[in-house]
């Protein structure tokens, strides 16, 4: 018999392996012959850890297990898959926050033993790069554009338009690089494809230097992901030990080398130049644009950098074509979004489904409400330079222009929400907290203006002051975001008035303003 117990750092930390030894401890004691095989998560995080028992039907979930439910689970016959045992979820496939997804980066996560390169082959792992192999670097370079791919970090510049910068490029010497500095909140799907897939990001990173002509390329993760780095640096060694990597690609006398880098820990590393800098060696500090890293990037030479989610998406357009991909999605926002629900929901986890689905049925149909079941006020998307959702504007599509004619962004894909409790402008004040501690210096409205930006804020918040005078802050405080906006250097400082904007202007009344808003 064979039982699946995730071995990804949000099962490990509500007690996977702790499970997973008891489970064979248990069955040895019992004289039941089970093998415990370590899978990824399924991203259904609410179930962690999530067991599976390999049935004839297909597999059959408990969760969340706890050791003490062990013993308990064995008693009723779990390990047959019929037990009736109250933590049972049935065929795992078949619950409906899964079953209504659309997996097609995440298509083997869950699934495979992400240490194992074999079971990676035996689902169909490597036939895009063998694809690949066959077609001239301009081909592939066609099949991503047409795919219609948006860099899945935050920015959703298209993939196939960066690649084809980097492969007419002049020069000899090129890199790919992987940003997998995934710094903002409530965001886990680059860790969970490092920790549950590696393989399909090593095989991206492949392609992605064959089409370019790059033969080296690097890997910047940070460094409070260490299960990680750890999956990764074995993948690498295994993939190159079986000719994946190397001088010698499957014999196609293309080469290609990959290395893992580790950040540490400063949001600004996420931010492409920065970490440029940082994988060079040097603190990470913005560089002014132009020159694009496309032209002028790692050691001054011709880069792509992506990040992990687009690198880990190329695999299955080279496998399945890139009108496979492209059918998926809305207007120009093709293919899939991986969602990450988090912050103050039922259901927390993974969602990866077409562009168009509304933040409502997230919220209600996967997530399941608020996790204290008062009602929901905000919902933040984007990560920490995102913009707070009222009510009213939940039933737009996941779409990056529904997103932009709302003045907010998808980003990265994470969304915290947040219940009636919430205090907006304080939300607003941490923004710009957070602005302040984070910024790399380099420009004044970003050093400086966040950290005027608290203090307005503070100002505003303290009501002790004649109502004309909060007036005259808001003003201020108004005045300052359209400086940071427009003057600052990069994204961290001409972001974060987003936050601080949305939410003053949905919800005036936390400012002590009164409610013009329509939501
Ligand atoms: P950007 O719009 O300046 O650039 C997007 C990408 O396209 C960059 O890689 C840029 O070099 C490239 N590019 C632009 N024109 C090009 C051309 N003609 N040829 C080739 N490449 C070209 O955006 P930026 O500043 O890189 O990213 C900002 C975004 O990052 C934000 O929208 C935010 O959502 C996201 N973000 C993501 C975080 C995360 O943890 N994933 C954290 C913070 C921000
Ligand atoms: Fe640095 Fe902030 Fe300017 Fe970006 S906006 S370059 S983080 S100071």
């Amino acid at each position: 018999i064979r039982i699946h117990v995730p071995c990804d750092s949000a099962a490990l930390a509500v007690g996977a392996d702790e499970v997973a030894a008891l489970i064979a401890a248990e069955a040895a004691q019992r004289g039941i012959d089970v093998r415990v095989v370590r899978n990824g998560t399924r991203g259904l995080l609410w179930l962690e850890p999530l067991v599976e028992v390999e049935t004839p039907a297909g597999r059959v979930g408990y969760g969340p297990v706890d050791p003490a439910d062990v013993a308990a689970l064995f008693d009723t016959g779990f390990h047959t898959g019929a037990s009736a045992h109250p933590l049972s979820l049935g065929l795992v496939e078949q619950i409906p926050y899964l079953a209504r997804q659309q997996r097609l980066t995440f298509a083997r996560v869950g699934i495979t033993d992400p240490r194992s390169l074999a079971d990676y082959l035996a689902h169909d792992g490597y036939r895009g790069l063998r694809n690949a192999l066959a077609m001239a670097p301009a081909e592939i370079v066609a099949a991503v554009t047409s795919s219609g791919l948006r860099g899945r970090g935050g920015a959703a510049f298209p993939t196939g338009i960066k690649w084809n910068t980097v492969l007419k490029a002049p020069g000899t010497e090129k890199y790919i690089v992987c940003n997998a500095d995934e710094g903002d909140s409530g965001t886990f799907a680059d860790r969970i494809i490092m920790e549950s897939d590696p393989y399909v990001l090593v095989e991206g990173m492949t392609i992605a230097g064959i089409a370019v002509g790059a033969t080296r390329g690097y890997i910047y993760v940070r460094s409070e992901y260490p299960h990680a780095i750890a999956r990764l640096e074995s993948a690498i060694a295994i993939a190159r030990h079986h000719g994946y990597l190397g001088n010698d690609v499957l014999g196609s006398g293309r080469a290609f080398e990959l290395e893992v880098r580790k950040g540490a820990g400063a949001y600004i590393c996420g931010e492409e130049t920065a970490l440029l800098e940082s994988v060079e060696g040097k603190r990470g500090i913005v560089r002014a644009k132009p020159p694009l890293p496309a032209l002028a990037g790692l050691f001054g030479k011709p880069t792509v950098i992506n990040n992990v989610l687009s690198l880990a998406t190329v695999p299955i357009i080279l496998d399945k074509g890139a009108a496979y991909y492209q059918d998926y999605g809305m207007g120009r926002s093709r293919g899939t979004l991986p969602v990450q629900l988090a912050g103050n929901i039922k259901h927390g986890g993974l969602i990866e489904l077409a562009f168009g689905v509304t933040l409502r049925e997230i919220l209600y149909d996967y997530g399941g409400g608020s996790a204290s079941g008062r009602p929901i006020k905000a919902v933040q998307v984007g990560g920490p330079l995102g913009a707070y959702l009222p009510e009213s504007q939940w039933d737009t599509p996941l779409d990056y222009e529904a997103f932009a004619a709302l003045w907010a962004v998808l980003g990265h894909g994470g969304i915290v929400v947040h219940d009636d409790r919430a205090d907006m402008a304080k939300l607003a004040r941490y923004a710009m907290e957070f602005c302040a501690v984070e910024s790399c210096g380099k420009c004044t409205p970003c050093r400086i203006g966040s950290t005027r930006g608290v203090e307005v804020i503070d100002k505003i918040r303290a009501g002790t002051q004649p109502a004309q005078e909060t007036v005259r802050q808001v003003v201020l405080l108004r005045d300052l975001c359209d400086t940071m906006l427009h003057g600052s250097l990069c994204a961290m400082g001409g972001m974060t008035p987003y936050p601080v904007l949305s939410a003053l202007n949905h919800f005036p009344q936390d400012f002590g303003q009164a409610d013009t808003s329509q939501h």
